[in-house]
């Protein structure tokens, strides 16, 4: 069981963090949680300590004896702060100790999260951002914002993603450093993933689909970012929150997947096609809905195919030296084992990495797990075993690292 420290600092979107706690202890994690005095004027120490079903502190004059200024730092697997706001940024970047919080960053020496939240001006302040990039440049893993609704009527970037994208943000970084550091080694490149599959509408209520859920898609757009690079994720039908720090183009049909991804590539150092794009649609679209008919006959349905954008990228590329990926989901049949048509497949589409998924039986869909075989267009073959989707998309993203 790993031990995390959840870190709140005093912003409004405190109450959130009770929702990022829940899924830590839900996830089978050992919480401490350490609250700052002014988080505690938004969401009270019954609340954590209940939460967590431990005590909490905010300053080191508490249960003394146990040395906590020291101890909670030393023992924990990952530090996460969420929110984290201005003054805690700053406080953190100039090794301040003045409280339970800012000692405990002091001593740990695992990896540190933070998910900053602040009106878009305090994010935007030259203080502020000078303290993250200090702050990243030590290793601290500093989430973007989102853009969005903040405390008041106003919008803007400075709201706190999602606790469902901050706990899996927090978790893939705490698997990831048992393997390798977290660096971001992606920075300075724009990669476009897209994610999720296609829906081919016959009227206006009906479509034909896939069961391609966005997970892997999102895995690897949350990895990228949290490596540093710009990401555009192409979002085909995925009821998921934005990763943090990703520019989400959400799209309907596979042409309209066609051209968000084609669009985003021209500035693009890599490419992954991970969703499931329709190979058919509805030659025809009715504008109204079907009626069935009086004789109980029915219609009969002509499809068209749709392009092959994996090949169509490759085909007319964008930039040179642009890496595109793409997914093979395949059973292998009598006269073919799944790496075969994988290696087959590699060459057909022209693209130098191929993910290979075994999804005999209906396996990987809908998962959190997945197994895969990365196959390059050099000859290379990695093989990933069963693990989280984040795993393989940071294996996946060191491929593509590799080749540029
Ligand atoms: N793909 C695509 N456009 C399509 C269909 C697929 O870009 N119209 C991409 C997928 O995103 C994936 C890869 O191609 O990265 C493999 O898709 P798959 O459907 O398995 O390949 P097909 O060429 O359709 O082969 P098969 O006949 O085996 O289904």
């Amino acid at each position: 069981m790993s031990s995390v420290v959840l870190g709140v600092t005093g912003g409004i979107a405190a109450y959130k963090a009770c929702e990022v706690l829940r899924r830590f202890t839900e996830s089978g994690h050992d919480v401490t949680v350490v609250p700052t005095a002014a988080a505690l004027e938004f969401v009270g120490a019954p609340t954590w300590a209940a939460l967590s079903g431990k005590p909490v502190a905010t300053d080191v004059w508490t249960s003394v004896a146990e040395v906590p200024h020291v101890r909670i730092g030393q023992q924990a697997d990952l530090v996460l702060v969420a929110p984290a706001t201005a003054d805690l940024l700053a406080r953190a970047a100039h090794g301040l100790a003045d409280d339970l919080l800012t000692n405990t960053l002091l001593t740990a020496r695992c990896p540190v999260v933070m998910a900053p939240a602040m009106h878009t001006e305090m994010w935007e302040h030259p203080a502020t951002q000078s303290n993250v990039a200090l702050l990243r440049e030590r290793g601290v893993v500093v989430l973007e914002p989102a853009v969005g609704r903040l405390t008041g009527a106003d919008t803007g970037k400075g709201r706190l993603p999602e606790p469902a994208e901050i706990h899996a943000a927090a978790v893939d970084v705490l698997e990831r450093s048992a393997v390798a550091p977290v660096e971001r080694d992606l920075a300075g490149r724009h990669v476009v993933v897209s994610a999720g599959g296609g829906r081919e509408y016959l009227d206006p209520v009906r479509f034909l689909g896939n069961r391609s859920s966005g997970l892997q898609g999102w895995a690897l757009a949350r990895t990228a970012a949290v490596r540093g690079a710009e990401v555009t994720l192409v979002a085909a039908n995925v009821d998921l929150p934005d990763p943090p720090g990703v520019r989400v183009v959400h799209v309907g049909s596979t042409v309209e997947l066609g051209d968000a991804v084609r669009t985003a590539a021209e500035s693009a150092d890599a490419v992954v096609m991970s969703a499931a794009p329709a190979d058919f649609r509805p030659l025809e679209r009715s504008e109204s809905k079907i009626k069935k008919a009086e004789d109980g006959s029915a219609p009969t349905l002509a499809l068209a195919q749709n392009p092959d954008i994996l090949a169509g990228l490759t085909r007319d590329r964008a930039r040179a030296g642009q890496v595109i990926v793409g997914f093979a989901a395949e059973t292998g049949d009598a006269d073919h084992s799944v790496l075969d048509l994988g290696r087959a497949k590699l060459a057909r589409k022209g693209c130098e990495l191929l993910v290979v998924n075994d999804v005999s039986g209906g396996r990987v869909f809908g998962e959190t797990d997945n197994e895969a075989v990365v196959l390059g267009s050099d000859g290379s073959l990695v093989e990933v075993p069963r693990g989280s989707k984040a795993a393989l998309a940071h294996v996946i993203w060191d491929c593509v690292r590799d080749r540029w």
